[in-house]
């Protein structure tokens, strides 16, 4: 696909068909996710890939989240978690997972979480690219420390997570600022 399309193409996806999708095409993926450009090359991700039980469990472990949260507590402290089971509907539903972790290290925080949203948007696009429907997922962040934990990873900081699988849904685009309100000229 052109670079164009692709772009205007990608679309969060939250509904999934029950279709396994290879380990060849998340490499795949992924490998154009580390084509990002990233501060000082650092290159500061990590990738977990979950399928099956092990996914589940991540979803499960937001599920259980949610229900042991007083919501109206927890909105002050970091926002709502109202999504977070939503998110976990998603994970159940997409056939893979991919968690992205980093090390820690305070030097390098805004730096290297920029890269890896590049890196995430690239696997966004590559998936688009593919044919293939993807979500990025910040609501696993309220287990980070739990998921951490399960994959024995507690060395690592978690960032965020990228579901991936076949599309069962064509949502329009969502709606975008307009430019004469986000621009200023000099
Ligand atoms: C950093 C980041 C975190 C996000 N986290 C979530 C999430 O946890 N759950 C979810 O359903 N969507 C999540 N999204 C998707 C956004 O809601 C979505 O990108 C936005 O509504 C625009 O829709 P579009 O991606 O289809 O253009 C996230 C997007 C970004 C960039």
């Amino acid at each position: 696909m052109e670079t164009q399309k692709v772009i205007e193409e990608r679309r969060s996806i939250r509904k999934f068909k029950n279709q396994k999708i290879s380990k060849e095409i998340v490499e795949n993926i992924i490998k154009y996710g580390t084509l990002a450009p990233s501060a000082k090359n650092r290159q500061n991700w990590y990738f977990s890939v979950l399928t099956n039980d092990i996914k589940d469990k991540v979803a499960d472990l937001m599920i259980e989240y949610v229900n042991n949260t007083d919501e109206t507590e927890e909105r002050k402290k970091m926002g709502s978690p109202s999504s977070v089971k939503y998110s976990a509907e998603v994970i159940k539903q997409a056939p893979v997972l991919i968690i992205i972790f980093k090390e820690k290290n305070d030097d390098y925080i805004i730096s290297d979480t920029l890269s890896i949203g590049a890196c995430i948007e690239n696997i966004c696009l590559r998936a688009t690219d593919l044919g293939l429907g993807s979500l990025w997922i910040r609501d696993i962040a309220y287990v980070s420390d739990s998921v951490a934990e399960l994959l024995e990873h507690t060395d690592l900081e978690l960032n965020c997570a990228i579901s991936i699988g076949i599309a069962d849904e064509n949502p329009k685009q969502r709606p975008r600022k307009e430019l004469v309100d986000i621009i200023e000229w000099h």
